[in-house]
């Protein structure tokens, strides 16, 4: 080894002791003729001291920011009122004695030392400095103590960790495939998996019972912030389940995991609350809702039945309804303000925004003059409306509404800071409709995928009313966040024939695409179930990060591209020629 001691390592304790370090030099100080350097490792740093009659002053001296330096010196007290106690070497400092410069560094694009706010497309660009950074460091050991625990949990829950191919065929999670053509079949191509779904269901008829696997999976979908074309999956299936028995697993694991991992977050509710799809809609605009505030959405419709506000009245009588959330304390809003949040519901697709202020002098707001006395009481004893308080009204299609104020709800969770951000808010999303009408493509729609189980219940409804067929699909949500999805699985052949011909699939399709699957739930198919969580997406909320980029190694940016090694990129043409491809450029 270069180092005899870690720098982040160096307290009190070994004062008197000979170390050898090695790392880049963090910060570089002369102080009238004294060289002071902070040496970093992954570990943190320590602070080295040259002398003026130092032989090795002018190498010190010379070195300049993220320089590879070994130093050997002896750990020595600080002077009294030199400590640091804001760092953990803070007590110590090294004398230095040698110093070999294991490698000098090039000025940097930008500095790795400093919270600075550096143009994401440089960090990226040059990720493997962005990543020297402590707070990146630190995003990558959380990741790393993630997964440890989620598999050492799993193990000993008696699952196996089993992997799955890369190279396969189309799995259907709603997104494009990534396709890999095949040399030594020409024209044919594997498709990337977007998710282990298919294997996974495969290995329950293999007998495995309870696998799981830290999986990469691939989308080729439109990018946010909380997506990534690959990202990474806790993939998890059992055999011999029913949805609780799966919950349960997940709840106990996120449960345990919360303390060992992230200590400074807490759980804010246990168990977890468990909502129906249509409660969740309901209640707060949202399928996957941050419970960490309440800011509920109420239904007015029947207080405004009789209503003389025309807006309110022509919604209601073509079977819309009327809502409204009550944000605490905005009675204020000046016109702009309101303007711009008529604004926000316009871009979720309302048509309009009525407001009432209740303020000191009465009520005032765009719908002052069309709500009434006695309606306004009404809706204030509904929602529990106090003086100052703002109400926001919408009237539209109950999908509408609801969309919008969830939307103007997370708006005011941001604006008014009404979420704790040490809480993690996990909760369960239950019933979900098995089909979602496309209005583009005039067909049904998996809402999960096609692979979930149909409630038994609802099997004769798929003749007479598709979009009344529930689901045993799952959802894991977190602090607004969908974390995971899941199912309990179709393992009989008839079912999930009858699921692939309501997607619209001809049987020469279902044959090509999902032969294998049918024909493997003629063999003994188990009833199964199973759930992945993304871990980006975890990892990010426990770093407290606004984006999954900060907490994968090497992420794409916006655009898909990987900047540091510019990726994806031409290919040559001998490449292109073995694999029988040529390349139509789009005009
Ligand atoms: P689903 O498609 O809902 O379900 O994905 C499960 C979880 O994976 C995460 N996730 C993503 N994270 C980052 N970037 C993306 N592009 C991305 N897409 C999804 C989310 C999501 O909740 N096979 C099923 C699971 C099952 O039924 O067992 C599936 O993949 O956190
Ligand atoms: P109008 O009668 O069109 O002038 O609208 C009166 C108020 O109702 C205005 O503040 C509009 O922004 C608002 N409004 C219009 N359409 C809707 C709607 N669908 N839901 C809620 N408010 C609306």
């Amino acid at each position: 080894m270069y180092k005899t001691h870690n720098c982040g390592e160096l307290r009190s304790s070994h004062i008197g002791q000979q170390v050898t370090l090695a790392g880049w030099v963090h910060r570089h100080r002369d102080h009238g003729g004294v060289t002071f350097i902070d040496l970093r490792d992954r570990s943190g740093l320590v602070q080295i001291v040259a002398n003026p009659a130092n032989p090795n002053l002018s190498v010190i001296q010379d070195a300049r920011s993220e320089w590879v330096l070994q130093v050997t010196g002896l750990v020595r007290r600080r002077p009294e009122g030199a400590e640091n106690p804001s760092l953990p070497t803070g007590e110590v400092e090294v004398d230095l004695s040698e110093v070999v410069v294991l490698n000098p560094s090039k000025p940097l694009p930008f500095l790795v030392n400093k919270d600075e706010d550096t143009d994401e497309n440089v960090r990226l660009k040059y990720r493997y400095l962005d990543l020297r950074h402590e707070r990146m460091q630190r995003n990558l050991v959380l990741r790393h103590k993630v997964v440890k625990f989620m598999r050492d949990y799993l193990d000993r829950q008696g699952f196996i960790e089993v992997e799955t191919p890369m190279l396969f065929k189309t799995t259907p999670e709603g997104a494009r495939d990534y396709l890999v053509p095949s040399r030594v079949h020409p024209g044919c191509f594997y498709a990337l998996p977007q998710s282990p779904q298919q294997l996974k269901q495969l290995l329950m008829v293999a007998g495995v019972e309870r696998y799981f696997q830290i999986a990469r999976c691939f989308r080729d979908e439109d990018l946010r912030g909380d997506r990534q074309p690959e990202f990474t999956q806790l993939d998890l299936e059992m055999s011999f389940v029913q949805r609780d028995d799966v919950l349960d697993l997940m709840e106990g694991l996120f449960t345990e995991m919360l303390p060992a991992v992230a200590p400074h977050k807490r759980l804010f509710s246990s168990p977890w609350p468990r909502l129906s799809y249509q409660e969740a809609m309901d209640r707060y605009g949202s399928d996957k809702p941050d419970l960490r505030f309440e800011m509920e959405l109420y239904d007015l419709s029947d207080i405004f039945a009789h209503s003389g506000f025309m807006v309110f009245q022509n919604v209601l009588r073509s079977g819309g309804v009327v809502k409204c959330i009550v944000a605490p304390g905005c009675a204020a809003f000046t016109r702009k303000e309101v303007d711009e949040l008529t604004g926000l519901a316009r871009e979720q697709g309302a048509k309009g925004l009525a407001t009432l202020a209740l303020t000191a002098e009465g009520i005032k707001g765009t719908a002052q003059k069309q709500i009434t006395a006695e309606e306004a009481q009404q809706v204030s004893a509904r929602c529990g409306a106090q003086p100052g308080d703002l109400i926001l009204f919408i009237a539209d299609t109950k999908a509408v509404a609801n969309k919008t104020l969830g939307a103007l709800r997370l708006h005011f969770r941001d604006r008014l800071a009404l979420a704790d951000l040490s809480m993690m808010a996990f909760a369960w999303v239950l019933d979900f409709p098995m089909f979602e009408w496309s209005e583009e493509d005039k067909k049904w729609d998996a809402a999960h995928h096609p692979f979930t189980m149909p409630r038994m219940e609802d099997l004769d409804k798929f003749d007479t009313d598709p979009g009344a067929i529930l689901s045993d699909a799952y959802d894991m949500v977190c602090n607004g966040y969908e974390m995971a999805s899941g199912s309990i699985r179709i393992h009989r052949r008839d079912i999930q024939l009858k699921v692939f011909q309501m997607l619209g699939l001809q049987d020469t399709e279902i044959q090509q695409k999902f032969g294998h699957m049918l024909e493997a739930f003629e063999y003994g198919c188990p009833p199964h179930g199973g759930i992945a969580p993304g871990i980006d997406r975890l990892v990010m909320l426990l770093a407290d990060e606004p984006n999954i980029r900060e907490v994968i190694a090497f992420p794409k940016n916006q655009a898909a591209r990987d900047l540091m090694a510019d990726a994806p990129s031409m290919a040559a043409e001998k490449q292109l020629k073995e694999l029988h491809i040529r390349v139509q450029m789009p005009e």
